[in-house]
């Protein structure tokens, strides 16, 4: 089969802002306890950080990190994660069945984020708590001293302000799962609120507000209208949540999610702007997509978990090749809206639902490491206007192209990337593209992740199951680029 890409090198999209490949770290099963922290584990450090996850994180440079939750946050007390270790209480912890010991908190959150060479995005609770305590952790996080807040977080051992310049107004609030779920008209008024303070007290955060939990939700599309009516001139983001699976055994449907993805997208975009025509206003909504992945290979295991225990393995989803290429769909479709979606958490990053696991021997790559890997490092710059003319197929999202693509420029280091999906679950596509406005470059590499068996996933024994390689033939000729996409692989071409 064949399939041509048609780009334009003066037309972009928009560029990207390095903070699509974020990720996120929730007080959830064992992301922070075994994940990023175990004290006396060989890997990790006299703090107790686990050296071998960051260099994992390192290598795909992770820019951002969404914390403390999640569900978890919506009955979370900041203030219980700071101070002395020995006096911060073990709670209760409903939204996942579990103790949270507080072991780990706000100070080694931050600690650990430094050594990971991430930024960090701060959800506060405004499910079981509100304005008052949003008000107090931005006094305690951003505030030099001389304050309640800010003088406690100096006698709590950090000096300078943390200075978190990212901040979600809650999690999920449109769910029934939420704690302290509610209607659009409450959240929006409480969200608003609680982000103006937040706002009065450091002018320079910007704020994310709760979108829907799904395109599937009840109150999808009213939802974002109304809190954007409530919340307008305060926020600066929206959010967008969302999780495949393939529940049905289904790939082709499966790996068309990113259709939907597509979709939802584009009808948030519409929302936003629909309330930026109403009130007359010059300022733009752009999107925070804070939560996406494939979730499902846990959800039976999990529903046998014990309850009121400390970090369980919880959402321990073990992905395997067809997840890796839907990842990298979905990370097409995010580069392909870098107009609007400025901020995106592939959720989550360490053990649950995650590209990294570990255990009490080391840390290895899951399959779908790898696509988030590649367009960390060679998605920056700015996506280039591109139309890809491919044949397509019937799937329950709709027309799916079997071709899936973005190209990205990178002025600084004169690169170029062409991002490529072949869905094909039996053939190869011969790719073309006409590259008259690249003369000059020549190919760098092809990168390519492909595998024999959709079901094949990296374990501890074997960890390189699942993992990239090269392919040499490739050709940039005369401003005529020639590749074979074989049928089911994610490629990187690059140009140089
Ligand atoms: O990422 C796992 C959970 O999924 C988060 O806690 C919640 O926000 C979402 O429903």
């Amino acid at each position: 089969k064949k399939a041509t890409l048609y780009v334009d090198r003066n037309i972009e999209v928009g560029e990207v802002d390095k903070r699509i490949y974020g990720s996120f770290i929730e007080h959830l099963g064992r992301a922070v306890y075994e994940g990023i922290y175990q004290p006396g584990n060989k890997f990790a450090d006299n703090e107790g950080l686990r050296q071998d996850t960051i260099k994992l994180i390192k290598e795909i440079g992770v820019p951002i990190v969404r914390y403390p939750g999640g569900n978890f946050v919506s009955d979370f007390h900041w203030e219980d994660s700071v101070g002395p270790v020995e006096k911060r209480p073990h709670r209760i912890e409903p939204a996942w069945g579990v103790i949270e010991t507080n072991e780990f908190g706000l100070h080694e959150f931050m600690n650990w984020s430094k050594k990971a060479g991430t930024e960090t995005m701060y959800a506060i609770n405004l499910g079981t708590r509100g304005i008052e305590d949003a008000k107090n952790v931005v006094e305690y996080c951003n505030i030099k001293k001389n304050t309640l807040y800010s003088d406690m977080r100096r006698k709590n051992g950090a000096e300078d302000p943390f200075d978190i310049k990212l901040w979600c107004l809650g999690n999920e609030m449109d769910g029934p799962w939420q704690m302290g779920h509610k209607t659009a008209t409450e959240y929006g008024r409480i969200a608003n609120e609680a982000g103006k303070i937040m706002k009065w007290i450091d002018p320079s955060i910007e704020v994310v507000a709760c979108g829907s939990s799904n395109m599937g939700m009840p109150t999808f599309g009213k939802w974002e209208a109304t809190v954007l009516e409530e919340g307008y001139d305060t926020f600066d983001y929206l959010s967008l949540h969302t999780y495949y699976g393939n529940h049905e055994n289904n790939t082709p449907d499966f790996l068309a999610s990113s259709v939907d993805m597509d979709k939802f997208i584009s009808a948030v975009v519409s929302v936003c702007d629909y309330v930026k025509a109403v009130k007359k206003s010059n300022k733009q909504i752009n999107l925070s997509f804070d939560e996406w992945n494939v979730w499902y290979h846990s959800n039976e295991q999990d529903k046998k978990l014990e309850k009121w225990i400390e970090h369980p393995h919880q959402l321990e989803d073990i992905y395997n090749f067809e997840d890796a290429l839907l990842v990298g769909s979905m990370l097409i479709t995010l580069l392909r809206h870098a107009d609007r979606v400025k901020i995106a958490c592939l959720a989550q990053l360490v053990n649950v639902i995650a590209p990294i696991m570990t255990s009490d021997t080391g840390a290895w790559k899951q399959t779908i490491f790898y696509p988030y890997m590649h367009a960390s490092q060679f998605g920056r710059g700015t996506v280039l206007t591109s139309v890809v003319k491919t044949p397509t197929y019937e799937s329950k999202h709709g027309d799916a192209p079997y071709i899936d693509s973005v190209v990205v420029k990178d002025e600084e280091n004169g690169t170029v990337t062409i991002f490529a999906v072949n869905k094909d679950l039996e053939n190869d596509f011969e790719l073309t593209a006409d590259l008259r406005q690249f003369a000059d470059y020549k190919v760098k590499e092809h990168i390519m992740l492909t595998h024999d068996d959709l079901k094949a996933v990296n374990t501890e024994e074997n960890p390189d199951n699942v993992a990239p390689v090269a392919y040499n033939g490739t050709k940039l000729d005369n401003g005529v680029l020639t590749s074979i996409l074989p049928s089911r692989s994610w490629n990187v071409i690059r140009l140089e």
